[in-house]
């Protein structure tokens, strides 16, 4: 119609004009795709991603963790932010509060299960044996459904509850994160299983965690942002641990029947992830490569202005300032300058090692689908 309401007769349209409008039309499809707007973030993992879990149950991480950023303790195991910081930041949200932190938390726009020395696995060792946490994936998601449960009864109550525990769209709308598996495969290594062995509990391992990701779908949960494991093999502590012959060092010094592994580990992971996508049509599901993050850092260093990519800034002594009896703490101090190094106490990464795996990140580079954070929600 005209504007003055005339009808007009509608030209008989070419091809190449249908062709055109189509082409358009897809183009804006791309173009016009929303950011997300995640109101919340609930993340679960281990160390990589404590924000503060395993502090408040276990004793505070002590100094000089947290001084670069936090000027003191702050329930992480690096000098400053990790990547799940980041990421909230980015998100425009806060720092999320460990679910476990009983003090001045506030759970408005997510929280963190993470806990340090977490597996996906529970383990038949205690935490005083083996260093890994008694707070296991499936305990995580327990606690999830409590929180999932619990928070929206207690927030009928008003007040100050309203403003402390997330909106009911929190839950359906927010960003489920993943990053764990890296303490599955070192514990079990550690507890002098062989690489075999180890690949062998695979299967088990991702089925525990394929459950915890339904159970978090059951809940409402679709959008999902899943880290797979680092080089675990570049890490000091299991180079310290583990002794290998220099014919398994990579041209790094990496060991690589450890980053085999975690490659493995994460293959089985992808494969998994892919068969959530068809189990679960409504999950939009992303998978990052944090291995090959964190290993372009480590392997061109000097290229992105770090130094001693295997050597901790926060340690004592050995060919990677690392000593498995003496940590990161107390009379062990942090190196001049932290913001130049990428491994931190020997199993953790710097601050500026973590922001610079987010900004590789983020823009969805190191992503299968390979769409940026913002736009995680979107099935490709
Ligand atoms: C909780 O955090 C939100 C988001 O940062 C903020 O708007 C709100 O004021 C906080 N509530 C309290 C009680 O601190
Ligand atoms: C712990 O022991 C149980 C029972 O023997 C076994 O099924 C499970 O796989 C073990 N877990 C790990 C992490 O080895
Ligand atoms: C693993 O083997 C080493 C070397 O033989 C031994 O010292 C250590 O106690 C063993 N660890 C466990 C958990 O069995
Ligand atoms: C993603 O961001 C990184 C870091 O800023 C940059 O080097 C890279 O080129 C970006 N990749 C894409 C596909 O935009």
């Amino acid at each position: 119609m005209d504007h003055d309401g005339r009808k007009t007769p509608l030209p008989k349209p070419s091809v190449q004009f249908l062709l055109f409008i189509l082409a358009t039309q897809l183009v804006n499809a791309t173009i016009s795709t929303s950011s997300c707007d995640f109101p919340a973030v609930f993340n679960f993992g281990d160390s990589n991603s404590d924000t503060g879990g395993l502090s408040a149950a276990f004793g505070q991480a002590p100094p000089p963790n947290g001084e670069t950023f936090f000027h003191g303790p702050a329930g992480r195991y690096s000098d400053g932010r990790l990547v799940i910081d980041f990421i909230a930041q980015s998100l425009g949200l806060p720092y999320l509060s460990a679910y476990l932190d009983a003090l001045g938390s506030n759970f408005s726009h997510g929280a963190n299960f993470a806990t340090g020395g977490s597996t996906i696995r529970p383990q038949n060792t205690t935490r005083h044996q083996s260093g890994l946490s008694p707070i296991s994936l499936n305990v995580q998601s327990y606690q999830f459904n409590d929180f999932h449960l619990r928070t929206q009864t207690i927030r009928k109550a008003g007040g100050i509850f309203k403003e402390l525990l997330p909106k009911p769209e929190a839950f359906s709308r927010g960003l489920y994160t993943f990053d764990i598996g890296q303490n599955d495969l070192t514990g079990g290594l550690l507890l002098n299983l062989s690489t075999q062995q180890v690949k062998a509990s695979i299967p088990d391992i991702l089925g525990q965690f394929k459950t915890v990701v339904k159970n978090v779908h059951d809940k409402g949960g679709r959008y999902f942002w899943i880290h797979n494991v680092g080089p675990i093999g570049c890490l000091p502590y299991v180079l310290e641990h583990l002794p290998i012959t220099a014919q398994e060092m990579d041209k790094v010094g990496c060991g690589n029947p450890f980053n085999e592994l975690a490659q493995f580990f994460n293959s089985k992971l992808k494969d998994l992830v892919d068969r959530l996508r068809e189990e679960l049509p409504e999950a939009a599901i992303t998978y990052i490569d944090i291995y090959k993050a964190r290993y372009t850092l480590i392997n061109q260093a000097t290229k992105y202005g770090f130094e001693h990519p295997l050597r901790a800034c926060c340690g004592h002594g050995g060919k990677y300032n690392y000593n498995t009896q003496v940590g990161c703490g107390g009379k062990v101090k942090s190196c001049k300058d932290p913001s130049v190094m990428i491994i931190w106490d020997g199993i953790h990464y710097t601050e500026a090692a973590n922001r610079w795996v987010f900004d590789h990140i983020a823009n969805g580079s190191f992503s299968d689908p390979s769409l940026s954070l913002q736009m995680a929600c979107h099935r490709n």
